[in-house]
């Protein structure tokens, strides 16, 4: 079985996602969270805010999803976001043109419509499905779900990305911020693309979310203030140089390098780029698992004048799981023009349509990655698979347990759990042997599990067991929220 049918299953019985709407009809590309899950998605956007947000002193907004047409006209989805879809007429499958092109004959579909209209006139493909030669023409399909607003049905579609909703509220962020740049405005939520064939599970789903960062600065300007502090970080990249060869070789890079060998085009890039790598790491993706890539000029979204993509290996392939445009003054040029209302700014003098870098990071497949990475098969010491989640991801902190079920140790047990409840997310569970209570709680990826005995109630002591090694340690129950909060805070699991 491969890995990722592993996490699936391990994901329905252990409560992290399964597929929306289960009891009626099952649409491919839609997935709930359990209560596991939820709270492992939570953490991962609180930290994302902490990192991102708060520490960088950037502010987050929460913006509509249902977007006016003339939005969508403006930034060039209701004509961009489309993929070619080709339709056999005998069985009246449709499907990924390109994705047949390539799995049939190998060719890369170049972007071109016309030409992939040419190639499949001339090559007559077969249909995957029914293995008829009757494909009919291939055609475009918008991937934005429409929808209708008021009884007039005036056209909308929910958002294909959280960005759109950013950059309408520029003027007002921007008085926000002082009438000053840089301005940095965040924004987390969900997003909406009819993907013609969503597969994978949570890599590419119809309704996903995101955690955007839309920076603004002067073009002028575009030196980043924390950069001097990371300038000798390092990053695993892979240049166009290293694609160009066909090698697809991975270079570890400093912040220095990428700007001096023109890697990134500012600083801003660059300290962006290393900041996601340790956010990454805090996340528990693995260094050697993990590459920036530098897309070439036909894979560039139509609003960037240059991308450098998070790449993660996991049992799918790679996977690109966080995009790092240069949108210039795409977005807020065309928004100027097309609401007559202009979002240039005037600073010292100067007026001057502010640049954008964004960095765009999908939950939902951080979430995968972060599952693949740090799932543990059974050994001989754990004779149970479990997930090896950093302390600060773990759904609960810790988990509190009665050595026994009795009333006078499961009595104190529930004090201590409420105790620790003001800090935590703990996970109390009375009964069972204590050995499958440890094993349900590393199953889960819980760092910490407290146990309560005889010795509790006479002395306010409990043990401590570590996760990752199966070390138990004995200390006074005054001193748990603090033991347990340090060694979150430190990622200390042994
Ligand atoms: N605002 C820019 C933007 O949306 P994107 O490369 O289309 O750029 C950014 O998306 C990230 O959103 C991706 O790297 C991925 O993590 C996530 N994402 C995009 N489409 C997705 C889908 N169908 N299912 C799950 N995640 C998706």
């Amino acid at each position: 079985m491969l890995l990722h049918e592993r996490i699936f299953e391990l994901a329905l019985s252990r409560g992290i996602f399964y597929p929306s709407n289960e009891i009626y009809e099952n649409y491919a590309g839609f997935y709930d969270y359990g209560p596991v899950g939820t709270l492992i998605k939570n953490r991962i956007e609180n930290l994302w805010r902490r990192e991102f947000v708060r520490k960088e002193g950037f502010m987050e907004i929460q913006t509509s999803i249902i977007t006016p047409k003339s939005v969508l006209d403006a930034s060039g989805h209701t004509s961009s976001i489309t993929d070619p879809v080709v339709e056999c007429l005998k069985c009246k499958k449709r499907m990924r043109a390109d994705h047949l092109m390539e799995g049939e004959l190998g060719i890369k579909w170049d972007g071109n419509f016309e030409s992939l209209k040419k190639t499949f006139k001339e090559k007559n493909l077969q249909c995957p499905s029914c293995k008829a030669n009757n494909l009919g023409e291939p055609y475009v399909f918008n991937l934005m779900f429409k929808t209708g607003i008021g009884v007039e049905l005036q056209t909308a579609f929910l958002r294909p990305e959280t960005a759109q909703g950013v950059f309408v509220n520029f003027t007002r962020n921007f008085r926000e911020n002082g009438t000053k740049l840089p301005l940095g405005v965040a924004q987390i939520g969900k997003s909406f693309r009819n993907e013609i064939s969503p597969r994978r599970g949570l890599v590419r789903m119809r309704e996903f979310t995101q955690m955007e960062l839309e920076y603004y600065f002067d073009p002028d300007s575009p030196d980043f203030e924390g950069f001097e502090n990371v300038r000798k970080e390092k990053v695993r990249i892979m240049t166009k140089e290293t694609q160009k060869a066909g090698k697809r070789k991975i270079e570890w890079k400093t912040g220095e390098q990428l700007l001096k060998e023109k890697i990134c085009p500012n600083q801003i890039f660059a300290y962006f780029l290393i900041k996601e790598w340790e956010f990454y790491k805090m996340c528990g993706i693995s260094e050697e698992k993990m590459h920036f890539r530098v897309l070439f000029d036909d894979e560039v979204p139509h609003y960037s004048s240059g991308n450098i993509d998070l790449e993660v290996e996991t049992s799918y392939g790679i996977i690109e799981t966080i995009g790092n445009a240069y949108r210039t003054d795409f977005d807020l040029s065309q928004h100027s023009s097309h609401s007559g209302k202009s979002l240039s700014v005037k600073i010292e003098g100067k007026e001057f349509i502010p640049h954008v870098f964004e960095v765009s990071m999908g939950v939902d497949r951080l979430i995968f990655c972060l599952l693949e990475h740090t799932f543990r098969e059974k050994t001989s010491e754990k004779e149970w698979e479990w997930f090896d989640i950093p302390p600060q991801l773990s759904p609960f902190q810790t988990a509190v347990f009665p050595l026994m079920k009795k009333a006078e140790l499961d009595e104190k047990a529930k004090k201590v759990r409420d105790i620790l409840r003001e800090e935590f997310y703990v996970f109390y569970q009375k009964s069972g042997s204590i050995g499958k209570r440890y094993a349900r709680a590393d199953e889960i990826g819980i760092p910490y599990a407290v146990t309560i005995d005889y010795d509790t109630l006479d002395e306010d002591t409990v043990t401590i067991r570590y996760r990752n090694n199966a070390r138990q340690e004995r200390i006074k129950i005054s001193d748990l929220i603090l033991k347990i909060k340090e060694n979150v805070d430190n990622a200390k699991v042994s």
